[in-house]
């Protein structure tokens, strides 16, 4: 009888996810405890071919390190894998790999879902209703800004930031982009300077990757470059933005608002956001559709099994 690899994942998938994995692997489930630690992630991979790992897991050098020497493949459920040190993986030759694309949509979704929150008071609004404060119709309540005929800045030209686009035209904005690394075809709205985009975009939304290059990419400077009462969304990476600058920006009035999906040290999140009326917040829910994270799982799986029979991941990661 062969024996069949363990596949070990460090958090509940969605159950059509652990029964493939059951039927095709020794599946063993993870949990926080499993995973609190280097040390608990290593004893929770014992003796496994593959580990499946979500953005929460933090998978640097150290816990590279401390992997058994079991370990042919990390696949990480999610497109970002910043939380990964690929160069250590590489250089025990563990195979990393993603799960670009599947998540585009769901993700776009929520960048409209903030934009429009954002800019047209939403989350004021029913806090109002809820706290039964609503004393009716008047001229002048919670005016917001309309999105038609105002110019969205997009920053990351990938999938999602082109998802964006298509669904922001459908309101009627004009769309500018910018990217390190700009297609030979940019087509119009290439905006070449960072600068230059965010000194003409009413709403600037995020999309780019977490990077050393990307850290912090939104700061006092930056948001000094922003048009005045422009908004901010990030459904990117916390780290993209100075929460800082951000704060005293939405504090002065400098920018309208900002819709914020994504925090530096999640689940913490600095609370003075919450204070702040002209801030949305989600709980990074980016990805969260019954139907997406069903087609995340199954990518995270089909990297795994490619690995483990010896072809080439559908979706690999290089340093
Ligand atoms: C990803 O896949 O990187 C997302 O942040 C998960 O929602």
């Amino acid at each position: 009888m062969t024996t069949r690899p363990i596949v070990c994942v460090t958090r509940r998938l969605p159950p059509a996810c652990e029964a493939r994995l059951s039927a095709e692997f020794a599946f063993r489930a993870g949990d926080d405890a499993a995973t609190s630690t280097a040390a608990s992630l290593a004893a929770h991979a014992d003796g496994a071919s593959a580990l499946i790992v979500t953005p929460i897991d933090t998978i640097d050098a150290a816990a590279v390190a401390t992997l058994p020497s079991s370990i042919r493949v990390i696949s990480t459920f999610s497109v970002g894998y910043e939380h990964i040190d690929v160069a250590a993986a590489t250089s025990r030759g563990i195979v990393v790999t993603n799960t670009p694309g599947v998540l585009t949509d769901a993700t776009a979704e929520i960048a409209m879902v903030l934009m429009l929150a954002a800019a047209r008071r939403a989350g004021e609004g029913e806090r109002l209703m809820r706290r039964g404060e609503w004393t009716g119709w008047r001229p002048t309540q919670l005016l917001g800004i309309g999105l038609a005929g105002k110019t969205l800045g997009i920053v990351g030209w990938g999938r999602i930031g082109q998802a964006v686009a298509a669904r922001a035209r459908s309101f009627g904005m004009s769309i500018l982009f910018h990217t390190r690394t700009p297609p030979p075809e940019t087509g119009a709205g290439f905006q070449a300077s960072l600068d230059g985009l965010l000194g003409q975009s009413d709403i600037v939304s995020l999309h780019c990757p977490l990077t050393p290059a990307t850290r912090h990419l939104i700061d006092a400077r930056r948001i000094a470059a922003m048009k005045d009462r422009a908004i901010l969304i990030n459904t990117a990476r916390g780290p993209l933005v100075v929460d800082d600058d951000l704060i005293a920006a939405l504090t002065s009035g400098k920018l309208a608002a900002a819709g914020l999906d994504v925090f530096t040290g999640e689940p913490a999140f600095d609370p003075r956001y919450a204070r702040l009326e002209n801030v949305v917040l989600l709980p990074h829910l980016g990805s969260a559709t019954a139907e997406t994270r069903l087609a995340m799982g199954m990518l995270a799986i089909d990297n795994v099994a490619a690995v483990l029979s010896g072809r080439a991941p559908p979706h690999p990661v290089t340093v």
